[in-house]
């Protein structure tokens, strides 16, 4: 799914991602025969509420507002009515336009305190129930709330976030969000981007890759800068790290591990490479047996 965003403030990558993977998963999981995209607006509760008393006429802030583009008959989404779906094609942009997503990242931040999870979870959350509607579910009646739901817990679970449960994010999530990191690799020396996704134990998940400097010592890989960014963001408990490298295995370096093993001896550690067609994994306590630690006696 092609997602347009238009961020009205500073958004966290990690979070976009996440959202484009739950995207991608809610086009499979409709089986919409055609590329399809949407338009997200992230922004605060001001603006939020500024569209709602403008296009619905309530004149409040609200965490999520769906504007499909495409009337839908009633029942049949756009996984069953192609024709439909064909009629919106847009040449210029090669996809069938869906509509308008706008979330509130006020509620965003607001709801993932209550819940107990992510900001990133609840983003996606909203995301796919947004894009529900702009697929053609409905949720007035009670036949097609069930439907609606079904389709959002099978989305949903796809992507690795279901509604129980803590932090089920799936494998495939973070070797995508790892693989995503990479892209943002500054490797002008080596050549050798690596882009991981950390999993924090309350659900968060800290991106990083690899940035290298002109004095080679100080490039700092990119496992360390995911902990670095979790550990300044006040996590101290991880389940998995997923290292993304291009076409050879790149297991954490000496190093990253000492640097890990001080907060999580224990890691599962994923890594791919190939494109993602290998994956192999391991613990971080096989990787550095007998660490150096510090103990209080
Ligand atoms: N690198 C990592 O990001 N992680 C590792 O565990 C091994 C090495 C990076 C550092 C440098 O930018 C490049 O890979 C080549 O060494």
């Amino acid at each position: 799914m092609k997602l347009e965003w238009i961020l009205k403030r500073p958004v966290d990558p990690g979070l976009l991602s996440l959202m484009q993977i739950a995207a991608d998963q809610a086009a499979r999981a409709e089986g919409l025969a055609l590329p399809c995209g949407a338009a997200v607006t992230l922004c605060g509760d001001p603006e939020i509420r500024e569209m709602n008393a403008q296009f619905r006429d309530m004149d409040r802030a609200t965490d999520v507002l769906s504007f499909p583009a495409v009337s839908w008959r009633k029942g049949i989404t756009a996984g069953r009515d192609t024709d439909r779906l064909r009629r919106s094609f847009d040449p210029e942009e090669g996809v069938c336009f869906l509509g308008d997503v706008v979330i509130s990242l006020d509620h965003v931040k607001a709801q993932a305190l209550e819940f107990g999870h992510s900001q990133a979870r609840e983003a996606a959350y909203l995301l796919v129930h947004s894009l529900c509607h702009l697929m053609g579910y409905d949720h007035m009646e009670e036949e097609e709330k069930r439907a609606m739901r079904e389709k959002e817990e099978e989305i949903l679970s796809a992507v690795g976030v279901n509604r129980e449960g803590g932090a089920a994010v799936s494998d495939e999530v973070l070797l995508s969000l790892a693989r995503d990191a990479m892209t943002r690799s500054y490797s002008p020396y080596s050549h050798y981007p690596v882009g991981a996704a950390l999993l924090a134990s309350d659900g968060r998940i800290f991106q990083g890759c690899n940035i290298e400097n002109a004095s080679f010592g100080a490039t700092i890989c990119a496992e360390r800068t995911a902990m670095v960014k979790a550990v300044s963001e006040g996590a101290r408990q991880f389940d998995t790290i997923a290292i993304a490298t291009g076409d050879t295995p790149g297991w954490p370096c000496g190093i990253c591990r000492q640097f890990m093993s001080e907060f999580a001896p224990d890691l599962r550690v994923i890594v791919t490479w190939g494109d993602g067609k290998h994956v192999e994994e391991g613990r971080l306590s096989e990787l550095l047996p007998h660490q150096f630690e510090l103990k209080d006696e």
